[in-house]
């Protein structure tokens, strides 16, 4: 189920443009070939508040082909992205995407599971002494984002926002009734854990918004 009314997301997109040619027709290939992309609503969202924040580096979770990553530097307000995939097919199709681009000088694509990509990131980033990221976007692993959380803290600090995507599940995070199927459960029991941690946790302001397929915002507190 949509969490937002069908006839309000219809008005809203309908008043989207892409960013440039380029990430107009990069968006339509991916929307015809059904790779998840970030909808409308969640890419104007964020392309705001990068404009508002201008963060030097960026991390993203989830690649895909490489689409948000393209969005956010071709915004002009994002100095240097480094962007985690699991799957390698999806990688090489990222990769020639930002070559075409012209941006791949300023992204750094890395293969693997995330856990394993972020533990890597931390033991590189150890002795910096400021946080090395000032804006995380997460958009991969729907299960594991309370995990991809706790292992993003040693590389963000006071100011860093943290954003994760798809937080209300299609309505299911809000109410076992919207459940589709079974097998959902596990996820949704964990984008909940994600909320009540990120909610409840000292040091950090959230905002739950029901956004595309519901988004999370959370500052840590300088
Ligand atoms: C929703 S897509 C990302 C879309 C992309 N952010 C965009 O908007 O253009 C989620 C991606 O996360 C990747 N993914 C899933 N599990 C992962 C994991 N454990 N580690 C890294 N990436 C993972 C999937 O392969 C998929 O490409």
């Amino acid at each position: 189920m949509k969490i937002t009314d069908e006839k309000v997301t219809e008005y809203i997109q309908g008043l989207y443009k892409p960013l440039n040619p380029f990430l107009g027709q990069l968006r339509k290939e991916a929307e015809s070939r059904n790779i998840p992309i970030i909808s409308k609503e969640i890419e104007r969202l964020l392309l705001t508040m990068l404009q508002i924040q201008k963060p030097e580096r960026l991390l993203e979770i989830g690649t895909a082909i490489g689409y948000s990553a393209l969005c956010f530097i071709m915004s002009g307000n994002v100095g240097h992205i480094t962007t985690l995939e699991l799957q390698e097919k999806l990688c090489n199709e990222a990769s020639t995407n930002f070559e075409k681009a012209g941006v791949a000088n300023r992204i750094r694509l890395m293969q693997g599971d995330a856990l394993e990509s972020l533990k890597t990131l931390s033991k590189e980033f150890r002795n910096t002494p400021s946080a090395p990221f000032d804006f995380v976007f997460i958009d991969g692993a729907k299960g594991h984002y309370l995990k991809i959380w706790k292992h993003c803290m040693d590389l963000c600090g006071p100011g860093t926002t943290i954003v994760a995507d798809n937080i209300l599940y299609k309505a299911m995070t809000a109410a076992d009734e919207y459940l589709d199927v079974r097998r959902n459960k596990t996820i949704v029991n964990r984008m909940r854990e994600y909320l009540n941690y990120v909610t409840e946790l000292p040091g950090v302001t959230t905002a739950v918004l029901p956004v595309g397929d519901g988004i999370a915002v959370s500052v840590i507190e300088g």
